[in-house]
């Protein structure tokens, strides 16, 4: 298909450093399948990571870094799709700063997913006036790039109900596109902004290897892409499978539905047939116990980890990985711009030509 006629999609990450298989069934495994069919741009959100870590600016660049080896490592393929910074785009800061204009501060602040950070970080009574300004933010990294697709996760999608509505909003006051335009029909009935739908993966968690938490690096229960075979072994030879499930006197009783090292079976064991056979074996108590199926599943991703790691020496220089963002930036200013254009006329801003050059 021709780049122009592709649809266009838009995701990121708030940068946390080093990733882990968790992230790659969460979402990287998705966006290198995406690369092939939409013209891709995957923006690292540099800035929203400074709602948090306004004091920490070093390591939130050395996390920037990482994210986007480990990403390369895992098969992002920079030839394919745009990698960038978020603060390298100027047309991003410049529309968040007009969207904002566009919604009620009581609608910003319902956001159940703002709630619960603001909630789980104890910051409900001091919080920056940026914590909040983040979720405009986020409307605008999406709508500058006109994108049509959003792979998000479960947790994303309020995020992308605001930027529905600012699109919406946007295209009726500037462009004269009807209140009660079908969403689809936006763009062809003028307006700047496609109406963007989140597609929200199969497999959004996966469980860390103590058995009961999502995988999270901070909590020390990732699988990280660097991990050798023997540590891959080890991490889930630990995996707590419940006490309801372990009833070796009882086997009959094992479900293994229950059992957090069945997602891992699931996710990780690529055969259907070997899956269900498992399963099966497993519920009949024949023979089988956590230790074969841990030893299996280990070794599973090990093999989805080679490719990996040997990828990933090739990103190994730093000025390798600063190359491809600035590539991964010039390629998202370029496109950025021509939307901020658009808006700008629209919303009836457009004075002059761009009198910066970038
Ligand atoms: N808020 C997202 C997260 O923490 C990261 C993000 C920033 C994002 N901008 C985005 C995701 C635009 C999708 C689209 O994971």
């Amino acid at each position: 298909m021709p780049e122009t006629s592709r649809r266009r999609v838009l995701t990121g990450d708030t940068p946390t450093g080093s990733l882990h298989i968790g992230h790659w069934v969460g979402s990287v495994k998705r966006r290198v399948e995406i690369q092939e069919t939409h013209d891709c741009f995957f923006l690292v959100a540099n800035l929203h990571a400074f709602t948090t870590r306004a004091d920490k600016p070093e390591e939130i660049r050395r996390d920037c870094i990482e994210v986007v080896r480990d990403a390369l490592a895992m098969g992002v393929d920079p030839e394919k799709a745009s990698i960038f910074l978020q603060t390298e785009v100027p047309a991003i800061l410049e529309l968040t700063y007009l969207f904002s204009m566009l919604l009620p501060y009581n609608r910003v602040m319902r956001n159940p997913t703002l709630k619960d950070e603001l909630k789980v970080k104890g910051l409900e009574d001091n919080y920056s006036f940026g914590f909040p300004l983040y979720t405009v933010g986020q409307t605008a990294d999406i709508l500058a790039f006109r994108a049509h697709d959003v792979p998000v996760g479960e947790d994303q999608v309020p995020h992308l109900e605001l930027t529905r509505e600012v699109a919406r909003r946007f295209n009726k006051y500037y462009c004269g596109v009807p209140d009660k335009a079908p969403d689809e029909e936006h763009e062809s009935l003028g307006g700047v902004f496609p109406i963007p739908v989140a597609d929200v993966g199969k497999v959004g968690r996966l469980i860390g290897t103590d058995g009961i938490n999502k995988m999270s690096k901070s909590l020390g229960n990732s699988i990280l892409i660097t991990d050798t075979p023997k540590q891959v072994k080890k991490k889930l030879g630990k995996i707590y499978v419940g006490v309801d499930n372990r009833q070796p006197n009882d086997p009959g009783e094992v479900d293994p539905e229950k059992n957090p090292l069945f997602q891992y079976v699931e996710t990780f064991i690529e055969s259907p047939d070997e899956v269900a056979e498992l399963r099966d074996r497993y519920a009949r108590g024949d023979n089988i116990g956590d230790g074969v199926v841990k030893v299996r599943v280990a070794e599973c991703i090990s093999e989805l980890l080679e490719p990996m790691q040997d990828r990933r020496k090739q990103y190994e220089s730093d000025d390798v990985i600063l190359d491809i963002l600035h590539e991964g930036c010039r390629k998202a200013i370029a496109a950025t711009e021509q939307t901020l254009e658009m808006a700008k006329e629209a919303a009836s801003l457009k004075f002059f030509d761009r009198t910066i050059s970038i």
